[in-house]
């Protein structure tokens, strides 16, 4: 018995070492140290050997069954570690390949421009005061002294919804009714950015949809030199403190006295170009001083109160700006068009 169990033991070495995988080594341990292998039971049959090869035999079989124990769990974590190196290269990636371009998201020009005079504003003390897309053709006109007949009218080409009276905004401008009406009798200082509507022929010039950026302050003493030296100062911020601005007169039903803000032309400095038509001039937002009838609209009453308010075009700017020809370019949704304002 002492010889069959000495083979067994060279035996089971030899399966240990032949054994792989993690898996080779849980049948490995059941067949040679498990409750039911061969070497446990020869323990039992102790009972069948003389009185003085017993203890002999017991101890070379604990003995066995100790290396035997040892070196499996030697087997097990050089077989486990090897497992995990082969997993490792299996998952490996090969750091030599060229890398996949990522597509990086980025945000449209005319949004660019759009919250860089958003910020302009904020930096200058003007809150956001967001207005509605539908508007009523009485905010949008007769409060703001264009009345159903007034000729002002033909300089705004409206979308009409099925109910009557509710109409597409096609300006920024009915918003300072609703600042008006919700701030008085507090003073006002707030930009009105908002996506407006006109039903026109789509032109390179003209686009039926277009951002404007409104303002208005309202408060008591406030002068058309505070008019002027704050778009001064916008359009300074914008374009730079070196390019000139000049307020031209014009007319706005809204406003009164009204005025157009002009820059050189930041395409050729002022020396003449297609853009600026060889005038040398850019006009880039329309202002004034808001016309009595809108401040009493609002609820202010112009024997105490005064404005100033004005509306820009963020796209028109950013035309400017970058040296876009054509508006159509805005909402066409063409990448090669798109990706260039990273
Ligand atoms: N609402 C005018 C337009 O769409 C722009 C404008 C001009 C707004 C003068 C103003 C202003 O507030 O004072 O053409």
């Amino acid at each position: 018995m002492l010889e069959e169990i000495n083979l067994i033991y060279a035996r089971s070495l030899d399966a240990l070492e032949a054994a792989k995988s993690m898996e080779a080594l849980e049948s490995w341990y059941r067949d040679t140290l498990s409750r039911k292998s061969r070497i446990t039971l020869m323990t039992r049959q102790v009972g069948h050997l003389s009185l003085e090869e017993r203890p002999v035999f017991g101890q070379r079989i604990n003995q066995i069954k100790k290396a035997l124990e040892g070196a499996y769990q030697e087997r097990q974590s050089s077989v486990r570690a090897a497992e995990l190196q082969s997993q490792m290269v299996d998952e490996s990636f090969d750091v030599t390949l060229p890398g996949r371009r990522q597509f990086r998201g980025r945000l449209h020009p005319a949004t660019q421009t759009l919250r860089e005079i958003n910020r302009i504003w904020g930096d200058m003390g003007f809150q956001v005061y967001r207005s509605r897309d539908v508007e009523s053709d009485e905010y949008n006109f007769e409060l703001l002294n264009i009345p159903e007949d007034h000729p002002a009218r033909d300089m705004w080409d409206t979308f009409h919804t099925t109910e009557p009276g509710l109409i597409l905004r096609t300006h920024t401008s009915p918003g300072q009714i609703h600042a008006m009406r919700e701030y008085y009798p507090e003073p006002i200082r707030v930009i009105l950015p908002g996506m407006c509507y006109r039903y026109e022929q789509i032109t390179a010039r003209s686009e039926i949809q277009f951002y404007q950026v409104e303002g208005l302050a309202v408060g008591k003493n406030i002068t058309m030199a505070d008019l002027k030296g704050t778009l001064s100062d916008f359009a300074r911020r914008i374009f730079g403190a070196d390019r000139k601005i000049r307020f031209r007169a014009n007319y706005f039903p809204f406003t009164e006295p009204s005025a157009e803000l002009d820059v050189e032309c930041i395409l050729c400095d002022g020396d003449g170009c297609q853009v600026c038509k060889y005038t040398s001039w850019l006009e880039i937002l329309g202002c004034g001083m808001v016309h009595p009838t809108v401040l009493r609209n609002g609820g202010y009453d112009p024997a105490v109160y005064s404005g100033f308010a004005f509306g820009m075009g963020p796209e028109r700017i950013a035309m400017l700006k970058f040296g876009i020809e054509d508006i159509r370019h805005f909402w066409a949704n063409d990448l090669r068009f798109l990706e260039q304002f990273g």
